[in-house]
């Protein structure tokens, strides 16, 4: 059924919406532009002088299209390490590479010799993580080196540190997910295992240097002095160690032998799904803008977002006029069938049931799943409770965690409490996480969090035979809500990757079919729901 509009385009809360997101949207492009930069004016400068690409122009020139391209976690590191770490200073985008798809992972030397802090880390294992779950081909552009050693207990020992990426790189080649690397600048210590765990490696001509130790470590270790070129250069392994596999003169000679070496891959990706043809939808998508509250405690009808996002504006809506705080349908976007699941008010029992219905036929036909995540929680108070409100949410989160369909989540708006893990926020592993610019995410939302606290504490006081005065509690609860305004921000989340980047609702069309397309390189093993507690 194609849905009808029943936006009014000249009412004063469509143009103020509008203007608003318009607002939000600029300055996410704002932040954008000045992280793509990368690191100060002076190292980008010698990072040229030596002959080398910026990493994101190594990247375009490996991408076969740079449309279809996907970044990951561009805000990484915003207003973290004062913001000394644009992108988390490594970047990853997931493209098509010779035809086959890849995530390519590149390190940026113009930021701290391109050294790991934490941020970067764990976006390098984000980004695994993303080949891993997709069978996505692994490009390592290396050019860092190795820990920032300032840095080193938030790198180091732990499950998720940097050994990590040596476990995933050796997991994903025993299963055939390729694991390429080009040694375009340093790579020393621990970084020197990248190219030596990669399936095949090339390095290039005085720029690209492998070892275990550089320099500055051998002659404090052992107090050898020695050179890069000695100690780990292009010819030393290509000629003598066999560390590297293939020489190249230059940055652009390595990235041609890396797109030939994925060239040779000899692989084929199938489809297992019913495509139709791609139609655009029927409304215009830059309406949401004006369609999205401003408030996010102001409820509009979620049908009109999807409507500006599915093909021909068509939505086969299951149970229609039951638990209607949660849309669930079958769609299209670009031709891909999905299964939408999108909130329209606070969770139910009905709804609740209702997702968890809707989940199960999209796991028996294969369908993948898309949550359009605005949610501020389930229904609480003693009724819903006595109806069992927990049990029947507990059903959905039990199917979104067990589902084996690929997941997407777009936090269009609030995404608090347990509604976050209803729908399928980052801890479900949705294949992709995006949120827009105008979200909120934290645990509660910051005035009933206010509220909460204010009310402990007065009992606290009250035993005490005391009490607070009405300026003392309106500063409490102020301090609590610029807290959680400040922290629930989409800046906050993305700079440390709770999802995988910030988009402009006007490319959610674009950037769901594309991760949709990523996703279905892995073949999908069927399993088992738990038990559903009726
Ligand atoms: N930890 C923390 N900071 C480091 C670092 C490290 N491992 N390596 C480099 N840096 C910092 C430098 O102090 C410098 O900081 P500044 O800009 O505030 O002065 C910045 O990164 C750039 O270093 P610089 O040496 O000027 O740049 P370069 O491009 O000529 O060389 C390296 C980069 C990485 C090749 C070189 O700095 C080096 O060999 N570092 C030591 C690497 C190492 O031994 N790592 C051990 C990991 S276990």
């Amino acid at each position: 059924m194609i849905i009808k509009t029943k936006i009014d385009k000249k009412t004063d809360t469509y143009k103020s919406n509008f203007e608003n997101m318009k607002e939000l949207v600029s300055d996410f492009k704002k932040k954008s532009r000045v992280v793509k930069i990368g690191g100060s004016l002076e190292s980008r400068k010698r990072h040229i002088k030596r002959g080398k690409i910026l990493p994101r122009e190594r990247i375009e020139y490996l991408l076969d299209n740079k449309d279809d391209a996907l970044e990951i976690g561009q805000i990484a590191g915003y207003d973290l390490n004062n913001n000394e770490t644009p992108s988390g200073s490594i970047i990853s985008v997931v493209g098509k590479v010779s035809g086959r798809d890849t995530i390519i992972i590149a390190n940026d030397a113009t930021v701290k010799g391109g050294t790991y802090y934490p941020i970067t880390l764990k976006k390098h294992l984000r980004s695994l993580e993303i080949a891993r779950e997709n069978n996505l081909a692994c490009i390592h552009l290396v050019d860092s080196g190795g820990a920032n050693l300032k840095e080193q207990t938030g790198i180091f020992a732990d499950k998720e540190g940097f050994g990590r990426i040596f476990y995933e790189m050796a997991n994903m080649s025993s299963k055939g997910i390729p694991q390429i690397s080009a040694v375009l600048g340093s790579c020393t210590a621990g970084g020197a295992y990248i190219p030596a765990m990669s399936d095949e490696t090339v390095i290039v001509k005085k720029n690209g240097t492998i070892f275990l130790g550089g320099p500055h470590l051998v002659k404090a270790a052992t107090g050898e002095i020695t050179d890069e070129q000695e100690l780990g250069g292009a010819e030393l392994h290509t000629r003598m160690s066999g560390v590297a596999d293939y020489f190249a003169e230059d940055d652009y000679e390595a990235l041609n032998i890396t797109k030939r070496i994925l060239g040779n891959l000899n692989y084929k990706k199938e489809n297992s799904l019913k495509l139709e043809q791609n139609k655009e939808p029927k409304y215009d998508p830059q309406e949401i803008y004006g369609i999205v509250s401003k408030d996010l405690k102001e409820q509009y009808n979620v049908k009109e977002i999807i409507a500006r996002i599915v093909d021909n504006s068509e939505l086969d809506e299951f149970k229609e006029d039951y638990g209607t705080t949660l849309v669930t349908g079958f769609a299209h976007i670009k031709g891909f069938p999905v299964g939408i699941i999108a909130n329209n008010g606070i969770l139910f029992s009905e709804s609740s049931l209702k997702g968890a219905h809707f989940i199960q036929l999209c796991e028996q036909r294969g369908t993948p799943i898309i949550f359009l995540q605005n949610i501020s929680g389930f229904m609480i108070g003693k009724s819903f409770e006595e109806r069992g409100i927990a049990k029947d949410g507990a059903k959905l989160v039990n199917a979104v965690s067990t589902v084996t369909v690929p997941k997407f989540t777009v936090i269009i708006g609030g995404s608090f409490g347990a509604g976050n893990y209803a729908m399928c926020g980052r801890a479900y592993s949705p294949r992709f996480l995006f949120s827009w610019p105008n979200s909120k995410i934290s645990v509660m939302g910051g005035e009933i969090a206010a509220r909460v606290l204010l009310s402990v504490k007065e009992a606290q006081l009250q035993k005490l035979g005391q009490s607070l005065k009405d300026e003392k509690k309106s500063k409490f609860s102020k301090e609590i809500i610029d807290q959680f305004d400040y922290e629930g921000s989409p800046y906050y989340a993305s700079a440390r990757l709770w999802d995988d980047g910030i988009i402009d609702p006007l490319d959610t069309r674009k950037i769901l079919s594309l991760s949709i397309s990523y996703s279905l390189n892995a073949k999908r093993k069927k399993g088992k729901f738990g038990i559903f507690r009726m």
